[in-house]
This record gives structure tokens, C-alpha cells and sequence, in this order.
């Protein structure tokens, strides 16, 4: 099945010579097409050009996209999607004076949406689940990495990761999971932490990696959770299974958390507010991300990432959403970019390239996401009729998504999940 899109005002994020990644000034590179075709075979991009060298040639499918840009899906490699209920009590305590510390120690924050898992049962985790998949996809998301770390139990751990398995099964966005058993101490471990890690490294990991549920494991390495002596310990025990390391760090304190992620050859290493010039050399030459989220500096006040000063050093950077109930009730993408060109200096050809390329390649998916590359999955979305790429981040509440492509196919005319 051959669609063309044909007279697409601007063809945006085109790569003649792909990378797995952006870094330094190349970041702020953006190659696009002028008045443009992409050819779309079944599932994948078949070939692009400029109108002038269209050779005519039958296709089961033609949209005139006149007026509209045609971009690459944005890449979301770091959600926490699938929880019970939400945390707006607590927007409410934040307001009030009350910190995130402070709210996770009066037995709110990670461990009440832990409490609230266990009373769910799978299959309303996987309805409201994918409702916020839904959601995603229509801000121009083809791609999400979805953490565990609500069950905080062997079967609570177990019951999310197969909600997460389920919806990889049946959404038609791309999908990667990832095992985050070490995001808090449960309450019935309380005061015996080392005891918790003990069991993860003994029981959970084991009983994942027999079951294939995850691509990734995480560690919340920061004060006031876990620390770098155990994220090793863990990261060390499911590298035996060959399951890949993505870590929360630097969130609250320069904690060495990106040092223990960049050692123990992460992919990425996310949030990183408290980052200096120790932490970016430890990054420098190495294979991890830095992925920055900017919608939870924003959610919970905080100083933003020092993105300008990571890119000007020369690294890479990757922007994801980091939805989840308690610092980050948002999955835009958009709003994403805005943020990161408002808040961190990011100029929009950095926050596109962050939150598509790079962060594809946070999710381990670069080579078939991310970017337009024949060859790679056709997830790519049209604009309405926008004047420019800066216009994006510039309206940052406007809605600009005119059509979103996944696996080749329309997505969603009718408010169900996949149309045709
Ligand atoms: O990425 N920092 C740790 N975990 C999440 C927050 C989870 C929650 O509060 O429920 C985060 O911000
Ligand atoms: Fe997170």
C-alpha cells in the first residue's frame, strides 16, 4: 500500500546522512525540504524530494497537505503512565508551602499512587492507560517509554509491567518498557531499605526478566531515595539478564547519580536539576543521554536543567514528558518544546531535534524513529497551516496538529483508537 502526501509546505527533520543522535552545535540543525512529497510504503517512509522531482507513479492513497509541515512524531522516552487515580490533593499541599520531600515522607507522593495501584485491578489500569496513550498520540507522540514503580511489590511490579506489555500489544505507537522497582522504599520496608534492594536484586528482577517484561531498568538515585552503592548493585544485577540501565538522577541534589549511570553504561540518565561541571565531563565521551524534563521543574517549581550549558559543552540532550500523577500530569509534548525554549534557552531547531532524535535514541529506537529517513517507521505528523517551525513552540497552547501517521496508517479520525 503506497500513500503519498504531496505539497507539503515544509518536510522538517530529514536526514541525508542519519546519526544516532545530535550533539553540541549539530543540535541546532534542522534540515527540511520546501514544497515537498513523502512516500509512505505500508508501515515505513518509502522516499521524499522536492515537488519539481516527483516522477509520477501510481499510489493507492494521495493527501495534498497544502499549507502544512510534515514532522517526525516527537519521541517520549521517560513516562510514567500507568497509575490509579490522581494526586491533586497534593498540587494543593505544594501550593500550600509543602515540598516534594516533604509530601513523599507524610506517606503521599510515590507511595500514595502505590496504594491506590494495589486496589486497582488490570484491567482499569490498562483503560485509563491507554486513554493517556490516546491522548499523547494526539499531541503528535509516536513513541513512549512507559516505567513501573506504583507496584513496589513483586506482584504489584509484575501487574504493571503487564499492563505496560498489553498496551504494546494493542496501541499503535511504539512502545518500550521499563522496570522501576527501586522508585521508593514501600511502606512495610520502611526503616530496612537495604532489605528492599536485597529483594529487588533477588526476587523482582528474576521474575521479570523470566516473564521478558522489560527493555529497561530504572533507579530514583537521588537524596532522600536510593543511593549510588545500591543503584550499582541493582543496575549490576540486571545487566545479567542483559536488561539495559535508564536512570532517574539529579533531581534533588547532585547525588552522583549520573557518574553511577554514565559507569554502569546507561542509555540515558534523566531530570539532572542539579548538574555542574563535574557531571557534564562525566558525561562527555560516554553512550548515556542526558534527558532533560522540563514539565516537572515547571509542575513542582524548581530550577530548570542547565540545558545551554550541556549543549554548549558539547553534549547531547533529549526532552521527554515524564507524565506521571505526581510531578508531571502532562504528556504534551508541545508544551515540552515550549518549555525548554522558554525556561532552558533551547532554541526550537535543539527542542525538536531533543524530543525526536535524541530522545529516540534514549528509548533505543534511533534507528527507526525520529527522524525522515527512507526506511524508517512512517510515525510523523501534519501541521495545520503554521508560518513557521519557530511558530510551535511560540504558540504554546495552540493546538497545531492537523494529522498524526502511525505505522503508515491515519490515526484516529473518530475519537476511537486506531481508525483504518
Ligand atoms: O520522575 N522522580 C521520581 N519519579 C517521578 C515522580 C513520580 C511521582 O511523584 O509519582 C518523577 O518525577
Ligand atoms: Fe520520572
Amino acid at each position: 500500500m503506497y500513500t503519498l502526501i504531496k505539497n507539503i509546505k515544509k518536510l522538517v527533520g530529514v536526514e541525508y546522512l542519519p546519526h544516532p543522535y545530535l550533539w553540541g552545535e549539530r543540535m541546532d540543525l534542522l534540515h527540511s525540504i520546501d514544497q515537498a512529497w513523502l512516500l509512505i510504503e505500508d508501515d515505513h517512509i518509502h522516499s521524499f524530494g522536492h515537488m519539481e522531482d516527483w516522477t509520477d507513479m501510481p499510489v493507492d492513497k494521495e493527501i495534498d497537505a497544502s499549507g502544512k509541515m510534515l514532522l517526525p512524531c516527537f519521541c517520549d522516552s521517560h513516562t510514567h503512565i500507568v497509575y490509579a487515580g490522581s494526586r491533586e490533593q497534593e498540587f494543593v499541599d505544594k501550593i500550600k508551602g509543602l515540598s516534594y520531600i516533604e509530601i513523599a515522607k507524610r506517606g503521599g507522593g510515590i507511595l500514595n499512587s502505590a496504594e491506590r495501584l494495589h486496589q486497582t485491578t488490570e484491567e482499569e489500569l490498562f483503560e485509563s492507560a491507554m486513554k493517556r496513550v490516546d491522548e499523547m498520540i494526539r499531541f503528535g507522540t509516536g513513541a513512549i517509554e512507559i516505567k513501573s514503580g506504583y507496584g513496589l511489590s513483586v506482584e504489584d511490579e509484575l501487574k504493571m509491567l503487564r499492563v505496560i506489555k498489553r498496551i504494546k500489544e494493542h496501541s499503535p505507537a511504539t512502545i518500550k518498557s521499563t522496570f522501576l522497582g527501586a522508585h521508593a522504599v514501600p511502606a512495610e520496608y520502611k526503616g530496612r531499605q537495604k532489605e528492599y534492594v536485597d529483594m529487588i536484586i533477588k526476587d523482582m528482577i528474576p521474575a521479570v526478566a523470566k516473564e521478558g517484561l522489560a527493555d529497561f531498568i530504572d533507579v530514583f538515585c537521588d537524596e532522600g531515595f536510593f543511593t549510588v552503592e545500591e543503584t550499582d548493585r541493582m543496575l549490576k544485577a540486571a545487566a545479567e539478564y542483559d536488561i539495559e540501565p535508564k536512570i532517574h538522577a539529579n533531581e534533588l541534589a547532585c547525588s552522583g547519580g549520573i557518574q553511577v549511570g554514565v559507569l554502569n553504561r546507561a542509555l540515558s540518565v534523566d531530570h539532572l536539576e542539579f548538574t555542574g561541571k563535574e557531571e557534564i565531563d562525566a558525561l562527555q565521551e560516554s553512550i548515556t543521554m542526558p534527558t532533560l524534563l522540563p514539565g516537572a521543574a515547571f509542575f513542582l517549581g524548581m530550577d530548570y536543567p542547565p540545558a545551554r550549558y550541556m549543549i554548549d559543552s558539547g553534549l547531547p540532550v533529549a526532552l521527554a514528558s515524564d507524565y506521571n500523577p505526581g510531578s508531571s500530569p502532562s504528556g504534551n509534548m508541545k508544551f515540552v518544546l515550549s518549555l525548554a525554549c522558554i525556561q532552558m534557552k533551547m532554541t526550537p531547531n535543539e527542542a525538536i531535534n531533543a524530543a525526536t532524535i535524541n530522545s529516540a535514541y534514549a528509548m533505543g529506537i534511533s534507528l527507526t524513529h525520529g527522524s525522515i529517513v527512507a526506511g524508517k517507521k512512517a510515525n510523523v505528523f501534519l501541521t495545520k497551516d503554521i508560518p513557521s517551525i519557530e511558530f510551535i513552540p511560540y504558540a504554546y497552547t495552540s493546538d497545531i496538529i492537523d494529522t498524526v501517521f502511525l505505522n503508515g496508517k491515519v490515526y484516529g479520525k473518530s475519537r476511537k483508537r486506531q481508525a483504518d
